[in-house]
């Protein structure tokens, strides 16, 4: 973890997501971290990400996280389980290369502490994007912390697209999440983890078709346990009594990252810049 002590605290975090999906992550890191300044990437002209190979999101994310090392950041948060799962250890290189050393935290690994921490029969599910399951990141992250708890993974390949176009949610959603939960049911698995950044708007209906006594992990608070601490443990949180600021930047089309990132957020969003990944280069 070396050079991260003199990235000065005052910079803001930087956090990616394939489009709006990252922003149910940014609201928990808002939440658990009023103090900082968050400046936010949705790579809106690119997504879906869920679909696409391992070199693609690998270029991509190193494309979207060169744009955020220009904006200043402290700390690099990858929101997007497609892009963790495909692109972490490429990231953490590149980062290690800029001029201050600027560490990166992903979703995977939290995500899977967690679920194994929560827990009793030793028997996970994971919901996430084929690009996600097809990388077995979840199950070495699994692995990792208990080698004899078992993972149960269901590839979702449509769901994050219906829940990001489709709001009020109909029916459609009802039976997709229905269909997607049932080889978990069948798994009696006691602990879902919810690997994609569009599931946790769908929350309610994924608990009443698992059942009541399911625990489901999300990405988003399990991320934000770890870069309170990385912060702290690291010196780099920021000193200061009221609140931080957040700002965004896609790639895509500014207003209708504003209507479906609303929703996502459950915050107002402020001003939203249009900014292009791959043009881009790392200079900090
Ligand atoms: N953000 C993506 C993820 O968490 C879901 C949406 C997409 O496919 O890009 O995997």
């Amino acid at each position: 973890m070396g050079g991260v002590t003199s990235v000065p605290r005052e910079r803001p975090i930087g956090v990616f997501d394939s489009g709006v999906g990252g922003l149910t992550v940014l609201h928990e890191l808002l939440v658990a971290l009023p103090h900082e300044d968050f400046v936010y990437l949705g790579d809106t002209a690119r997504f879906p990400y869920g679909g696409r190979g391992a070199d693609e999101l690998e270029r991509f994310s190193l494309e979207v996280a060169d744009v955020l090392v220009k904006r200043r950041v402290k700390l690099l948060v990858v929101a997007c389980n497609s892009a963790t799962a495909a692109a972490l250890p490429a990231l953490q290189r590149r980062m290690m290369e800029t001029t201050l050393g600027i560490e990166v935290l992903g979703v995977v690994k939290p995500g899977a502490v967690q679920a194994v921490g929560v827990t009793r029969n030793g028997r996970i599910g994971l919901l996430a994007t084929p690009a996600t399951v097809r990388s077995g990141a979840y199950q070495r992250a699994i692995e990792d912390v208990d080698p004899h708890v078992t993972l149960l993974s269901v590839e979702c390949p449509d769901l994050a697209g219906m829940i990001e176009d489709g709001f009020p949610v109909d029916e459609r959603v009802v039976a997709m999440v229905r269909e997607y939960c049932g080889p978990l049911r069948e798994g009696r698995v006691d602990t879902v983890i919810l690997g994609c950044t569009h599931y946790p708007l769908v929350r309610p209906m994924l608990q009443r078709s698992l059942g009541p006594d399911v625990s489901m992990v999300t990405s988003g608070a399990a991320a934000a346990r770890q870069v309170e601490h990385a912060l702290a443990s690291r010196d780099l949180d920021a000193r200061r009594e009221g609140e931080g600021d957040y700002r965004f930047l896609c790639t895509g089309d500014a207003e209708a990252f504003r209507t479906v990132g609303t929703r996502f957020l459950q915050m107002p969003l402020g001003d939203i810049e249009r900014v292009a990944a791959g043009t881009e280069r790392a200079a900090a």
